[in-house]
């Protein structure tokens, strides 16, 4: 079966071809390449051995979305992750994430609805809930204002694609809201490439740990929690890509009526800053330099899955443990350090 992945050479996506080729699928990816590069696809095919078809598209290019789509009619699934993800640049330029995370949905569904049959998983966030009222957080907590127009993509983005779906009846779609991706392939072939100054903590981290960066700052110790600094929930970026293959499979069997369902993907624990630096230091024998600051706006308190509805629907669970995402984290940094 062949499935597009959208974004497919970027941090989740890259992957989530892995996941999908290892299980046998054949994969097209489009990436515009705008925040990732062509070396993820010899990652790719170290890993799997195997190289997926690749075009550079942009999806917000409607004639040369139109064309790609004439010439595969024969898709079975897309996993739609191509979009813009920094939150403070969404602050900054509103309209560049509308336009990329929206018009370029917008375009996407248009083509889709008219294939034959259309199965869609999207890449969506806990952000969307914002500091929920209830720990840990499920899906039926309510999607509160959004905090950034980034935030507010993610929560258009599941509209568009509701609404899309109740009116199109050959578009089955299911939305995965993820908690914290870290981490990278054990192979260290693929990983996090982030742009600049990372602005996720875990790149931070490594690249503390690897003198690029002099210090670690963390936001805030004075939260209401057991050491002061925020929660998160951290998941494995291939426990991630695996339960996108698990929800493609859910829909290519199609065992619900409904056409549009929303998953959490987390491990239903959540640690501290504190936590996670000690847990980085414990997997990889490095000292790290920190120094607590102020709060970082826009942060929540803290934000945990409730993991029951992917555990029971999806039949799907975070196998990896943090250790081990801190440790291949690490293992990426220094092999990227030595390239
Ligand atoms: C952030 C985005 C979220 C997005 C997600 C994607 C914000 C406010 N939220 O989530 O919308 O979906 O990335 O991965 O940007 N921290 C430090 N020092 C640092 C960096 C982070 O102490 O240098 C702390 C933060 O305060 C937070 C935790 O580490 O408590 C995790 O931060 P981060 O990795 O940026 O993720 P989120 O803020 O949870």
């Amino acid at each position: 079966m062949k499935i597009l992945v959208t974004g497919g050479l970027g941090f989740i996506g890259s992957h989530t071809v892995v996941a999908l080729q290892n299980k046998g699928y054949e994969v097209v990816v489009i990436d515009n390449l705008s925040n990732s590069s062509l070396q993820v696809l010899e990652g790719i095919t170290q890993i799997t051995s195997k190289t997926p078809e690749f075009q550079k598209i942009d999806l917000k290019d409607k004639s040369g979305l139109h064309d790609f789509f004439i010439n595969h009619q024969d898709i079975s699934g897309v996993i739609h992750f191509a979009a813009s993800k920094a939150v403070g640049e969404s602050v900054e330029n509103p309209l560049l994430y509308y336009e990329n995370n929206l018009a370029a949905l917008t375009y996407l569904l248009q083509n889709l609805v008219k294939l034959d049959k259309q199965n869609m998983i999207f890449s969506s966030s806990c952000t969307v809930y914002g500091q929920a009222d209830e720990l840990p957080i499920s899906e039926d907590a309510p999607v509160k204002k959004a905090m950034s127009p980034y935030g507010n993509t993610k929560q258009i983005g599941e509209e568009i694609i509701r609404d899309t779906c109740a009116t199109e009846d050959k578009l089955r779609a299911i939305s995965l809201r993820y908690f914290n991706p870290i981490g990278a392939h054990p192979s260290a072939e693929i990983g996090e490439l982030p742009l600049g100054t990372p602005q996720n903590l875990v790149p931070f981290i490594t690249q503390t740990a690897i003198s690029k960066r002099k210090e670690l700052s963390v936001f805030g110790d004075d939260y209401p929690t057991s050491d002061g600094t925020c929660i998160r929930d951290y998941i494995h970026v291939m426990d991630l890509a695996e339960a996108h293959v698990i929800a493609l499979e859910r829909l290519l069997s199609a065992p619900t009526k409904d056409t549009f369902e929303v998953f959490n993907v987390g491990t239903g624990v959540g640690s501290s800053v504190l936590e996670v630096i000690k847990a980085f230091e414990n997997a990889s024998g490095e000292k790290l330099n920190y120094k607590i600051v102020g709060r970082r706006a826009g942060d929540v308190v803290a934000a945990y899955a409730d993991t029951k509805k992917a555990n029971e629907i999806l039949g799907w669970k975070a196998k990896r443990s943090l250790e081990q995402a801190l440790k291949d984290a690490w293992t990426w940094e220094k092999t990227r350090v030595k390239a």
